[in-house]
């Protein structure tokens, strides 16, 4: 019997529940690395639909399924049919004949919903404008690895209301994190997002979810500081516009000094030194970045096994 593919568009498409686990598993698959072999994905083949640029997802998710037995085969949007117009539907239903599994990075999240109800096989939601659940992933186990636990901390986002903003908001929502966002006036998150986390947080009866334009208010006491470009994939045209209204929102030494004595920094990459983070920040000892970076990896292979092997007999 075959199950309906189990997707990862958003955080929430796991279970509050089941995040100790996948998290657990990445710390023995990171302990193991170049010492174990795994085959979970022996035989099977990871299709990686990419619309927008990518270095550290993509390469993650192909070396994460070489080294669990897998394979991975790329299709950009210009050198496919996909960028010349054929229907999303019809893609999904011819990978879902050669594939397991889709790993999609793309423009709406409208586009994903789309792959995720024509394949047949599951689809992990790569990064959208609207959500990058595999990065807040990475970033919830590289907290727990570096803290010992996810709870007991005050978490700070400080810049756009993004892709990234959204989904640490869908995680404080899910986990009951304690989180306060600091972004300019104009580039606040999706309001709809918010009152679904505070929504959650209720039920869970634990959690918090505040929203300020100054940077210092949201530093003051934090135990993790993340940030992210101010100009997202697609924005590149409004760029000098948000250079300026994001003035003062930098993640830099003085900054990090309102925040706790043990306070970790976190950005998804690529980096504007000197933009939303300084370079001595970003390179400094507080910095988990490249720590980050190479999680993505140990991540990127639990969550291939948890979508394929919950939805495999
Ligand atoms: N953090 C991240 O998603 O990086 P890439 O755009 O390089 O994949
Ligand atoms: N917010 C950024 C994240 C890049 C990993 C973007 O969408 O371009």
């Amino acid at each position: 019997m075959t199950r309906a593919p189990q997707d990862f568009l958003t955080l929430g498409d796991v279970p509050a529940a089941e995040w100790p686990r996948l998290f657990d598993r990445a710390t023995t698959l990171k302990a193991q690395r170049g010492k174990v072999r795994h085959g979970s994905l022996a035989g099977l083949t990871i299709a990686l639909v990419f619309e927008k640029p990518s270095t550290r997802t993509r390469m993650s998710f192909q070396v994460a399924a070489f080294e669990l037995g897998g394979q991975t085969v790329e299709m950009s949007a210009t050198t496919s049919q996909l960028g010349r117009g054929e229907p999303i539907q019809d893609t999904a239903r011819i990978l879902s004949g050669y594939c397991h599994a889709i790993v999609v990075r793309t423009f709406g999240q409208d586009r994903i919903a789309e792959f995720a109800r024509s394949a047949t096989i599951p689809v992990i939601n790569g990064l959208s404008d609207q959500h990058h659940p595999c990065q807040v992933a990475t970033d919830l186990f590289t907290v727990r690895e570096h803290f010992g636990a996810l709870d007991g901390l005050r978490y700070a986002w400080i810049g756009d209301g993004n892709n990234m903003a959204c989904s640490w908001i869908e995680a404080a929502g899910l986990l009951g994190l304690d989180l306060v966002l600091a972004c300019p006036d104009g580039f606040a998150p999706d309001s709809t997002l918010v009152a679904a986390a505070r929504d959650a947080q209720q039920r869970l009866g634990k959690g918090s979810l505040a929203l300020t334009t100054d940077p210092v208010e949201a530093a003051t006491g934090a135990h993790v500081l993340s940030t992210d470009v101010w100009a997202s994939m697609g924005q590149e045209d409004d760029a000098a516009r948000r250079r300026a209204a994001f003035a003062g929102f930098c993640i830099d030494a003085a900054l990090v000094s309102r925040a706790a004595a043990n306070a970790i920094v976190l950005h998804c990459l690529p980096a504007h030194r000197g933009e939303e983070i300084s370079g001595d920040v970003l390179d400094g000892p507080r910095s988990l970045v490249w720590v980050q970076a190479e999680n993505q990896l140990h991540v990127g292979k639990v969550l291939l096994e948890h979508v394929v092997i919950r939805s495999r007999v």
